[in-house]
């Protein structure tokens, strides 16, 4: 029995593609199915996935199905949680699609899953993505500090979700964690941040991420080990469609 992660798959089966320019490379050539043949060779149906955010670029649930339909089909116990283009998933009705999905599909949200002695905790999490103000060697020496606010705010509001899933983890006596955040634990600009605050707090082991696409992105955030947690990006370009084994 093994847990993978992986985030942004971006299936687009009944929705027109607008990507912008960083999902448009070669990695994203029929990216779909180069997943789907990866999970048949890797993950068994005693396996858990977790799948971190930006599953389908459909705006409402009747243009998501074939998206969701393509994830059920994949081996293995399939966890998803939120990340910022799944519109399909109004945060406070989650207990209304994990009852739709019953046995199929389980949704990360304000709640959390068992792993063996482990609680699977998460949320969407949010970053300060900009506007930044570059010199001409392309260094920041500034940014929109309102829309910094507006960040913080939305931050604060993500670290109530994320609290509600570690404390119902806790009170069902769960005392091991892994966390999942769809946006990088911190911006470009801090070193550390509520979210990685959050799982020193509760000794998470691993924090998994995704978001991140492109080469110029990949190393936006914390990557291996950084005060007894171990960081990891998990979106699909950068694992090149390979899930990432998380536990054994
Ligand atoms: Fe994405
Ligand atoms: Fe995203």
């Amino acid at each position: 029995m093994s847990l993978y992660a992986i985030g942004d798959l971006h299936l687009h089966y009944q929705s027109e593609l607008k990507a912008p320019g960083q999902l448009n490379g070669a990695v994203w050539k029929n990216h779909e199915r180069v997943f789907q043949a990866n999970c048949a060779r890797l993950i068994r149906p005693e396996d858990t996935l977790v799948l971190v955010g930006d599953h389908s670029w459909g705006k409402v649930m009747a243009e998501c199905e074939q998206d969701l339909d393509y994830i059920m089909s994949l081996p293995g116990r399939k966890i998803l949680s939120r990340g910022n283009h799944d519109m399909f998933w109004d945060a406070k009705k989650t207990k209304r699609l994990n009852e739709q999905f019953e046995g199929k599909l389980s949704f990360l949200q304000d709640n959390y899953y068992a792993y063996r002695d482990y609680a699977l905790v998460g949320t969407k999490g949010f970053t300060f993505e900009g506007p930044f103000y570059l010199d001409q060697h392309r260094h920041i020496v500034g940014w929109d500090e309102e829309a910094q606010q507006r960040a913080e705010k939305l931050v604060e509001r993500e670290l109530t979700r994320l609290r509600a899933s570690f404390e119902a983890a806790r009170a069902d006596g769960y005392r091991r964690f892994i966390m999942f955040l769809h946006y990088p634990p911190t911006n470009i600009l801090e070193k550390r941040s509520g979210f990685t605050d959050m799982a020193e707090e509760y000794g998470a082991e691993q924090v998994i991420y995704a978001h991140c696409h492109g080469e110029s992105r990949f190393h936006d955030s914390i990557m291996g080990p950084y005060r007894g947690v171990n960081y990891s990006l998990v979106s699909g370009d950068y694992r090149r469609w390979m899930p990432m084994k998380v536990l054994n």
